[in-house]
Parts: C-alpha cells; sequence; structure tokens
C-alpha cells in the first residue's frame, strides 16, 4: 500500500475491491458518467471491479475520501512524452464545496512532484463548465479544443483540452489555495 496523499479535508487512498459499491453508485449517476470519457452507463460493481483489475501501465488512480467516505477518484494516465493526462470526479452529494479543486491540487503537486512530470493535460466537454472553473483554479491554460469520445453517451462531444507546466521550482513549490 502506498503512502495516502493527505489535504487539508482529504484523503486521497489507494483503491481495493471493497470500494466497487461506491464507485458503481457514486460514478454511475449519470451526471457524473456523461461528463467522463470512459465511465460506462449504466455503471455496474462488476464494472468497477473490471475497471481497477485493468488499469493501464503507469495510470495512477486514487479514491478521495472524506472522513472515511469514499467520495470520488483522482488519477493520471501518462501520455508517453513526459506528460500525463489527469482527471477526477466527485459524488454528486458532495458538489459545490471545493472538494474537487482541493483534491485535483494535491494530485498535480503528486505529478509534479513524486510523478517527475513536466507537463499535464487534461480536458472537459465544451458542457461541462464546473470542471472548466476547476481546471482554471488549477492554473491551466488553454490548449485548444477538440471532440472526444464519451464511452456513457456513446458519441463523440467537442471538449476544451488545457494543459500545465511544471513549475520550475517543483521540489519547493507549494500550490495556494
Ligand atoms: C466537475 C466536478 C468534479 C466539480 O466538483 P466540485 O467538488 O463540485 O468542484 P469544486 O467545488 O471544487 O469547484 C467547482 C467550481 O465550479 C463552479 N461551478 C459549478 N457549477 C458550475 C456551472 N454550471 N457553471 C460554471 N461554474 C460552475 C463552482 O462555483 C466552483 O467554482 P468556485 O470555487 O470559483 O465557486 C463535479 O461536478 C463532477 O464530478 N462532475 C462530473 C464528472 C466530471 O465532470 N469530471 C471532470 C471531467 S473533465
Amino acid at each position: 500500500m502506498s503512502k495516502p496523499i493527505k489535504t487539508r479535508r482529504l484523503v486521497l487512498r489507494e483503491l481495493d475491491d471493497s470500494d466497487a459499491p461506491d464507485l458503481a453508485r457514486l460514478a454511475g449517476d449519470w451526471d457524473v458518467a456523461r461528463m467522463t470519457a470512459r465511465i460506462p452507463y449504466p455503471y455496474s460493481e462488476a464494472l468497477a471491479r473490471e475497471w481497477m483489475a485493468t488499469l493501464s501501465e503507469g495510470e495512477f488512480v486514487r479514491a478521495v475520501t472524506l472522513d472515511g467516505t469514499l467520495i470520488g477518484a483522482v488519477g493520471y494516465v501518462p501520455n508517453g512524452d513526459g506528460s500525463a493526462e489527469i482527471g477526477y470526479w466527485i459524488g454528486r452529494p458532495w458538489w459545490g464545496h471545493g472538494y474537487a479543486s482541493e483534491a485535483a491540487r494535491a494530485l498535480v503537486r503528486h505529478c509534479f512532484t513524486t510523478g517527475g512530470f513536466k507537463r499535464l493535460t487534461c480536458c472537459h466537454f465544451d458542457d461541462n463548465q464546473a470542471s472548466a472553473r476547476v481546471i482554471r483554479k488549477l492554473g491551466f491554460r488553454p490548449s485548444g479544443s477538440n471532440s472526444a469520445w464519451c464511452d456513457a453517451r456513446q458519441a463523440e462531444f467537442p471538449a476544451q483540452c488545457y494543459e500545465l507546466d511544471r513549475p520550475i521550482a517543483a521540489a519547493l513549490w507549494r500550490l495556494t489555495a
């Protein structure tokens, strides 16, 4: 078990099999799944277990927990060029409390320090203004638009892409709130 990442209110920890029911219920919410690229709809415990068992090489995923309760997930997939694509979701009951921003900020710091990535990328569908806000608050800059596949909606949709370079002094770096 790797060391959990702690923030002011949250603990980001490894996922395990016992998280499947929470993942299926929270990520299986249409309003969560439809805004992500890879969460199918409907989502089930079996699909959640399969996803955990088949993460790709180098892929990093952590449960976002609040007082011991799983409320979402964050992670990254290496792009293969020294950069990584980050992603996040928070269960609907906990939206609007700054948890995505807090968890994603910790993920970004982890990517630039422990992960050693020189650049991070992130995309959101055009109709996801909450995610746009989170990304911009983290300091990402727009890098263009494209269209991206959405498993839940089984179609491609226009998406906005962003990137963030590693700060020069990443080892000493402190992200401010
Ligand atoms: C996007 C998501 C992660 C945000 O989670 P959250 O914990 O509510 O996010 P935060 O509270 O940290 O911040 C949300 C910000 O978006 C803003 N916001 C929320 N809804 C908005 C909307 N419809 N339009 C514009 N801004 C919006 C909030 O005001 C807040 O900004 P502020 O801190 O400046 O007030 C969550 O809604 C989610 O999981 N959605 C489904 C999955 C998803 O979209 N994942 C990201 C894929 S790119």
